[in-house]
This record gives structure tokens, sequence and C-alpha cells, in this order.
């Protein structure tokens, strides 16, 4: 397959292009205002395909977004390839922190991406990274080097859960059987250090409501006398994680998998320099589970972060009140073993049991899902590993992510089959913020990986 070094350098300006019109539609499935743009991206994802060489490609509904669908089915005794991704964004907010705006494309050079990176929301999360696999099936397909069969399922509500997604999957198993899961949709380690994501956290997103007086109080009138939501909702938080920073939910760690020392050994083999993450965040210091380093603490470690907080008056000046009510959306990462509805409910029982008296609870999961490992013995992970090998001239490091991809572990569970995270991206790529970017070189780089990951999954399935 070394011609596809020609065929990228040849097709170079039009890959970028395509994906330039992509992002210009802004698919923010968090927001019904953005409804028809959504749907207008899995049309173009749908073009997108056909165009790439699938036979058959259609949009199928669901009580949500849309899933794109397409194959190329060449020889049913050969293996097949299911290929997952997302065409939804999540929102820009907060939109002056950007440079440019979201949804204008442009390409511009950083340090870390000195061939230019492509600044846009969804440039690297999913849109630029599930795009590479549309444009690597497109050279395999018309250089007749497509060596097995392959099922691409692009989603359109992997930033709000993938509720949908997984009913379909549950009525739709003969549909999408597959050898071996391929997503693009995780990071690498640097640009000269590709890795693996050979885990993804689990995740449990609670919401919780602090309701004290039935109206807002003079807080001179009041204060002192009745519980002020706030003040309880900040220290019942704060007292979720104890000195050391471990969380203090009763059972939480119960079935948290512990990595032997050996494991955690080659874990820390791995390139990582805490001068150069202090400086990246223009922090003094971490901070974090004492006993874990910093790539165990984003990893192999579960963790509750608050993700929003609310209540009282926050305008201008100063106003003397007390609030009705405090609010915040809290959430949970967690690690294979547990279980994501089981730690939601532990959650709530101790949210509702710290609570004192003066005060009601309201404890309000939204979603969640469990996490993944997976092992590095697999075809799928070794012909990925010979991929990289061949396109980086280095062997992929296998890493851990802390990042959630919920849905892979139901395909694990509903399709019987492994999934293998072949990303891109770096985690200074800025998935979620404002001024998020996908370098060209990365882009570029997994149009070349991807289709020697086809090849040498066909030649081990032998
Ligand atoms: N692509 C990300 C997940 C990710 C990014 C995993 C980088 C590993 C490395 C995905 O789109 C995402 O944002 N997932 C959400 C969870 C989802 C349920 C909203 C997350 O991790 O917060
Ligand atoms: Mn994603
Ligand atoms: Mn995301």
């Amino acid at each position: 397959m070394n011609n596809i070094q020609s065929y990228i350098k040849e097709n170079k300006d039009r890959f970028i292009n395509e994906l330039i019109e992509l992002l210009k539609i802004p698919s923010i499935s968090a927001d019904s205002a953005y409804k028809n743009d959504v749907l207008k991206t899995a049309e173009a994802i749908k073009v997108g395909l056909g165009k790439a060489g699938c036979d058959m490609v259609e949009i199928c509904k669901t009580d949500g977004y849309p899933i794109v669908y397409g194959e190329k089915i060449i020889d049913k005794s050969l293996p097949t390839v299911l290929v997952y991704g997302h065409y939804d964004v999540q929102p820009p907010d907060p939109l002056d922190l950007w440079d440019s705006a979201p949804f204008e494309p442009v390409i511009k050079k950083t340090a870390l991406h000195p061939e230019g990176a492509i600044f846009a929301r969804g440039a690297c999360d999913d849109k630029g990274q599930m795009y590479m696999h549309v444009k690597a099936m497109e050279f395999m397909t018309s250089t007749n080097q497509l060596p097995c069969n392959v099922k691409f399922m692009i989603e359109g509500e992997e930033e709000v859960g993938s509720s949908n997604l997984a009913i379909f999957v549950k009525n739709n198993r003969e549909k999408l059987k597959n050898d071996v899961i391929l997503i693009s949709d995780t990071g690498m380690i640097a640009q000269d250090v590709p890795s693996i994501t050979t885990g993804l956290r689990g995740l449990s997103y609670v919401e919780v409501e602090v309701t004290g007086p039935n109206r807002d109080l003079h807080s001179g009138l009041y204060g002192g006398a009745v519980a002020n939501p706030i003040n309880i909702l900040t220290k019942m938080i704060a007292s979720l994680h104890d000195e050391n920073n471990h969380i203090t939910i009763p059972g939480f760690y119960n079935k948290v998998e512990e990595l032997s020392k050996e494991e955690r050994a080659e874990m820390a083999k791995a390139p990582f320099s805490l001068d150069a993450y202090k400086k990246a965040l223009d922090i003094s210091d971490v901070y974090g589970e004492t006993g874990y380093s910093t790539n165990e603490r984003n990893s192999i470690r579960p963790t509750l972060d608050v993700n929003g907080i609310w209540g009282g008056y926050t305008g201008e000046g100063a106003k003397t009140v007390i609030a009705s009510k405090a609010c915040a959306k809290i959430s949970m990462r967690l690690v294979p073993h547990q279980d994501w509805e089981e730690i939601t409910q532990l959650f709530k029982m101790h949210f509702e049991n710290i609570a004192p008296k003066g005060v009601t609870i309201k404890v309000k999961p939204h979603h969640g899902g469990q996490g993944y490992v997976t092992p590095i013995n697999s075809i799928g992970y070794q012909a990925a590993s010979k991929a990289y090998q061949d396109t980086f001239g280095k062997t992929p490091i296998p890493q851990r992510s802390g990042g959630s991809i919920p849905i892979v572990s139901l395909f694990e569970q509903e399709l019987k089959s492994k999934t293998i995270l072949m990303g891109f991206g770096l985690d200074s790529d800025a998935i979620h913020s404002p001024n998020e970017h996908f370098g060209v070189f990365n882009y570029l780089k997994g149009i070349e990986t991807i289709p020697l990951f086809y090849k040498y999954f066909t030649e081990l399935s032998k």
C-alpha cells in the first residue's frame, strides 16, 4: 500500500477542504435550535460515504438524531470491520474565548502543529477523526485495495449520551455483525509517540438540587437562623473528598480494579513530563488523589468533579439574599468493574444521607456508561500496532484514557466484538474547549494508517 502516500499528496487539499465543509455545519446535538444543522450533517455524511465507495448507504431514523449507516460487502467469507464515529459536536460556548468563529474553520500553525491545524468545533472530536475513515475508504475502493468488508455506523448523539444508538445496536445485531470495531475518537501521546487507547473510563452524571426556605430571603433578617442552600451545598460537595482526595461515598471503591505493581510500572514507562504538563495548563502544581501519579489519576482511578454550580445572586454589584435553591452538576468518572447505575445509586443515597435538617435534596441522574479495557494480544490490537509501526516507524504504546465513550462497552456486550481505539488527536487539541483544533499532520497520518489496519487485520485473521 505504498501508493497511499502519493494518493494523499495528490488529494491533500481536497481532503482538507471536504472536512472544512463538514465543520461549517453546526451539528450541536445538545441544543435543539440546531436541529436542522444536525440533520444536514447526517445527509452530508451519507453523501460522503456513497462517494467513498459504499454500496449501500442509508439514514436510519431513531427517536433522536439519525444514524448514518453504510457498507461495502465484498466477500462474506472475509472479515468485517465496523467503523463507528459521531457527527455531532459539543456546544462551542464560551464564544468570546475563541480566536476565530467555531463554525468558520481556519488553518493556523501552532508550536505542536508546524504543518498547520484546522480550528473549528468538531475538528478533532469527532468530525475530523471520523472523516479520516471515510477518506481511507475512498483510497481503498478507488485503488482496488479494500481487503475485507466494511460497515460504517456514524451517530449524531454521542455528546448527549448515545441512548438511541444503544437501542439501534440492540435491535440490529445481525446487520451490525462484525469481526472488529474500529474507532478514532481518542488521542495519542505526542506527534512522534504513537499510542493506541486500551481503556476508557465509565461515567455517572447527576444533577443535585438543595432547597431551603420556600422563597429567597433577606440575608440580614433571616441569615444565621435558616439553612442557606448554597452554604449547605458547597459544604456537602466539599465533604465528598477526604484530605487525601479519596472519594468518601461508602462503597464507591468496592469494585475498583486495582492494578498490579507490574502493570503500574509498565504504565509509568510512557513518556510524560510533569513540567511540560504544568506549563501547558499554567498551573503551579498538580492536584489529586494521594498515592497515584498524574497519569494514573486521570486514567485508572475513579474521580468526582463538579461541572457546574449555580444559585443566588450573580449579577452586578451586591444583593443581600439567601437563595431558596442551589444546584450543581456532578460527574463521576469510573474505572472497569464499577457499575455506573450502582454508583449513581450509591451517590444518591449518600448525598441524601449527609444533608442536614432544614433542607430538602433532589438527585437527578442524567446519563452514564461503563468503562472499557481491551487486551493487547488480540488480532485487532496487533493489526493496529503493525499499521502504526509502518507509518510512524515506532511501535505504539498502549495507553488507558480518562475519557469516556460509553457505547463501546455496549458494543462488546451486544455485538461480542472488541473495539480498537486508533486515536490521532493530541490532549492539547482542546476538544470541548474554545479553539478546538486538529493537526493537518494528524488528519493525513490517520488516513495513511487506517488502510494498513485493514490490510493487517485481514492477513492476521486468515
Ligand atoms: N471523544 C470523546 C471521548 C474521549 C476523548 C475519549 C479523548 C478519550 C480521549 C467523546 O466525544 C466524549 O466527549 N465523551 C464524553 C462522554 C459522553 C457521554 C458525553 C466525555 O468523555 O465526557
Ligand atoms: Mn468524541
Ligand atoms: Mn466529545
